[in-house]
Order: structure tokens, then sequence, then C-alpha cells
């Protein structure tokens, strides 16, 4: 079994997806490790994002980041992080295919419903990030 990260991000859970997208996670058979409703700091988000701190949207995407709740968690499954980009679909959601999240829920490509970790040693890391072993079941 191999673990990926997700953040159901502030457009989404503003707009009461929330447990529309954990029922579609749980169809997709992850299993939800860990799972936690917070808020992300300015800091939290600029070290979450660093990856694109040159890139011309991140002041953009730390403000959306951080202006309401997120909901973090924790998923494992056989391939988890390969599977579980491709249950949220292309970052832009007008590339993204039928019935995945990004086609459902997102409003843009900066507005895009979900985080989903790239790698398996970014998902070590981004899980480290939010989570402490107690509170991984
Ligand atoms: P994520 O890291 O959130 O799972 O998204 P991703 O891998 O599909 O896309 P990535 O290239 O890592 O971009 C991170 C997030 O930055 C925002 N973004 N905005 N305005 C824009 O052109 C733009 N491009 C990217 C999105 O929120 C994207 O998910
Ligand atoms: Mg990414």
């Amino acid at each position: 079994m191999k673990r990926t990260f997700t953040m159901i991000k502030p457009d989404a859970v503003e707009n009461g997806h929330t447990g529309a997208i954990l029922e579609k996670i749980n169809s997709a058979g992850f299993r939800i490790v860990g799972l936690k409703k917070t808020q992300l700091t300015q800091s939290d988000a600029e070290a979450f994002y660093a990856v694109h701190k040159e890139r011309p949207f991140f002041g953009e995407l730390v403000a959306f980041m951080t202006r309401g709740p997120i909901v973090a968690a924790v998923l494992e499954k056989d391939n988890a992080v390969n599977d579980f980009r491709t249950l949220i679909g292309a970052t832009n959601p007008e590339d993204a295919a039928e019935g995945t999240i990004r086609q459902l829920y997102a409003t843009s490509v900066g507005e895009n419903a979900v985080h989903g970790s790239d790698s398996d040693e970014n998902a070590a890391i981004e899980i480290g990030f939010h989570f402490s072993g107690r509170e991984l079941f």
C-alpha cells in the first residue's frame, strides 16, 4: 500500500463540495488514513507551494489557499499517487476528463478544488507537513 496527500481547497469547501469529494475518494478505493479541517497561514501556503515561488501566479495562489478552510487528508491505496492524480484530473478543469473531481467541482485553473501529491517523495513530505504519526490510523 502507498500513500498520497490531498487538500480539498478553499473554493470547494466554500461551495459545499467536501462531502461529495470525500465520497468520490472513498468510492475510488482509497482508504482515508488521516483527515482534518484547518486553515493555512500565509507562511504555511508559501512553504507548501515553495516550488512555484517564481511563477507569476504565486501571490494569487497563496491568497487563494489561505482565504478559507481546507480539508487535508492522507489516502492509502496501491499506486496511490498516480491513481489519485487520475481521479482529480488535469490542473485546468477545461482539460480535465469527464467524471474527474476537477471536471465536476473546479471553477478555474487557479481555483481547482483539490490538490494531489505528484510523487511518492513529495507525498511523504506533504504528509509530514500536515500530520503527526498520532493522527494517522
Ligand atoms: P496541485 O499541486 O494543487 O495538486 O496542482 P497541480 O499539480 O495540478 O498543478 P501545479 O502545476 O502544481 O500548480 C499548483 C496550483 O497552482 C495554481 N495554478 N494557478 N493561474 C494559473 O495559471 C495557475 N496555474 C497553477 C492551481 O491552484 C494549481 O493547482
Ligand atoms: Mg502540483
